[in-house]
């Protein structure tokens, strides 16, 4: 093993790379394969949005052939349930296709990693390739042993993020846009790459060391206004949720007891958060948004948030009522995934097989 560390680096050098790497997607989106992830463990909501999903939804548009990745096994990391991972793909994926994921232009694959053996075979190599020390360094997944609550923590908790780099791998995928709290993994990823070209691929690396793209949206926080939007704190609003539901979640939305509305993040976190939603809606500025409403204070406020977020959503929700109506073409868009994914990793694992002298 080469005696280099896994480097976990900083967070401004990796905005810094990620912002060139943007500029490059844009002018050369030819060069380029997506790899993508989400774990399945809900519905997605207006965080999830406007963090990852448009996001995607933008990069996918620009061209560049995209793998989504849904992470069943990664589920049993932190959990003891399992029983509704398949419902949850299924919802995950008409999200995505609600929000404008395309997978008929031939070039876009949604799949649950758990159906691609070739992929997580991988895993194996891989795993001589990193050391116990390296994986319990993780910062990401030391926050997740906590959050998890859990007394005894599964050896997959530890190892994930090393299936992870076979997610990303598998395809020869070259941009993950991710939060900043998957970078850990990404730098795990690139070091698997680099030892494993360096130890079995010396003159003909098999694969490239992939670049995380950071998305620059703004941490939306939770209707509580003070943490971030997540289900598990019970303060969010679902992209399914129908529009009285909405008006009654932002109704019921923490503010502060001064009346007039201004944006200011630092001292007003909840009306700050309230006024960001409205702008990511309407394509304003926050600033803007508060000076329109003023003196109409936190009625109006939440009555604009309400009007824009549902205005915003009708069609997202429109094509998730179809979706859902048609369970026979979510199963098949995820078989097609399935099988283009297979392909990929068959050919990769191939490869893999033939630098590691373990052909018959
Ligand atoms: N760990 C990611 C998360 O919790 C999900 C994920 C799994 C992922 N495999 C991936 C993300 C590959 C990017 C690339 O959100």
């Amino acid at each position: 093993m080469c005696a280099e560390q896994v480097d976990y680096g900083t967070f401004e050098a990796a905005l810094e790379r990620s912002r060139r790497l943007e500029e490059d997607l844009q002018k050369n989106p030819g060069k380029y394969k997506i790899l993508t992830g989400d774990r399945p463990t809900g519905r997605l909501h207006v965080g999830h949005y406007f963090g990852s999903l448009q996001n995607r939804v933008r990069l996918h548009k620009l061209g560049v052939p995209t793998f989504i990745i849904i992470a069943d096994y990664q589920v049993l990391t932190d959990r003891d349930t399992f029983e509704e991972i398949s419902e949850n793909v299924r919802q995950l994926t008409i999200d995505y296709l609600a929000a404008g994921i395309d997978p008929t232009d031939g070039k876009t694959f949604i799949f649950p990693h758990s159906h691609v053996p070739e992929l997580n075979q991988l895993l194996l190599p891989f795993l001589t390739l990193v050391t116990n020390a390296e994986l319990d360094r993780n910062p990401t997944v030391k926050e997740e042993i906590v959050a998890s609550g859990q007394k005894t923590i599964n050896a997959g908790m530890y190892t994930y993020p090393v299936h992870q780099a076979a997610d990303i791998l598998f395809c020869k995928g070259n941009v993950v846009p991710v939060g900043k709290d998957q970078l850990p993994h990404l730098e795990l990823t690139r070091t698997i790459a680099r030892r494993f070209n360096h130890r079995f691929a010396k003159d003909n690396p098999v694969f490239p060391e992939p670049q995380p793209l950071l998305s620059e949206a703004p941490i939306i926080l939770g209707l509580d206004g003070d943490q971030k939007m997540s289900k598990s704190r019970n303060n969010t609003i679902m992209l399914s949720a129908d529009e009285d539901e909405t008006a009654k979640l932002i109704r019921r939305a923490k503010t502060d007891s001064e009346r007039f509305i201004t944006y200011d993040p630092d001292n007003r976190p909840e009306v700050a958060n309230l006024l960001m939603l409205i702008a990511l809606c309407t394509g304003r500025k926050p600033e803007d948004v508060a000076g329109d409403i003023g003196n109409g204070g936190g009625g109006q406020l939440k009555a604009m948030l309400t009007e824009s977020l549902n205005d915003y959503l009708r069609e997202h929700r429109t094509k998730r009522k179809e979706l859902e109506k048609d369970p026979g073409y979510i199963r098949q868009v995820l078989k097609d995934g399935v099988a283009a994914a297979r392909e990929e990793a068959i050919s990769t694992l191939e490869e893999v097989r033939e630098v590691m002298n373990m052909q018959l």
